[in-house]
């Protein structure tokens, strides 16, 4: 069996945290074995426990959107999240949480190599750039490791903060020009940020 597909088994049978107890399907992920764009957002919802599958309600239909505003369909990227199951009530997930999960996470962006690593929200934000500010550092691509990391607002909260949109929309808009840059990094991240990736 292909390695991100085990990942896949592993992540659908996992109990390493309290969040195995209250989910109903996990949701690993999904997308091409190496696609240019990563994307990772913070937990399952609703719709995505139902259906095993990320993005799939409201904010995945504005993810799908942002997609096609850059001639991009959802199949083409892979779409991931900081934790694997769906925290009680739509909670954030706990730190504990995301320690737990974070093997699946490492080794699928080991597997994918992607160019381009979007992280959405704050808690990915925060796998990569500890400490750093969503507000200050959202639509700054920067060089880390083997990968751009491009931070952006998570679409959910765009779609409750009407003011965010556009800056979403705006951001989005700069994701073709990363792929198509040769690895030359606008903003460089310490040598300590990079090594905690491996
Ligand atoms: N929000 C997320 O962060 N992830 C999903 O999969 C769906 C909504
Ligand atoms: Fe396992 Fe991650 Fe689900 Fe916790 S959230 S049970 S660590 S797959």
């Amino acid at each position: 069996m292909a390695e991100l597909e085990e990942i896949a088994q592993q992540v659908r049978t996992c109990t390493d945290c309290r969040l195995a107890e209250s989910r109903t399907i996990a949701v690993p992920g999904e997308g091409p074995d190496h696609p240019a764009l990563l994307f990772i957002g913070e937990a399952p919802g609703y719709h995505e426990d139902q259906q095993g599958r990320p993005f799939v309600g409201a904010a995945g239909q504005f993810l799908e959107q942002l997609l096609a505003s850059i001639g991009l369909r959802r199949d083409q990227v892979f779409i991931t999240n900081m934790v694997k199951c769906r925290p009680p009530n739509n909670r954030d997930p706990l730190p504990g949480e995301i320690a737990a999960c974070g093997k699946y996470l490492d080794r699928q962006v080991q597997l994918l190599r992607p160019k381009v690593v979007v992280t959405l929200g704050r808690h990915s934000l925060a796998k990569f750039l500890p400490g750093a500010t969503i507000s200050k550092v959202h639509g700054r691509p920067r060089s880390l490791g083997s990968f751009i990391l491009y931070p952006m607002y998570h679409p959910a909260a765009a779609l409750h903060q009407q003011s965010l949109r556009s800056i979403v929309e705006e951001d989005f808009k700069k994701i073709p020009s990363l792929l198509t840059q040769q690895a030359k990094p606008t903003e460089e991240a310490p040598a300590s940020q990079q090594l905690s990736l491996l």
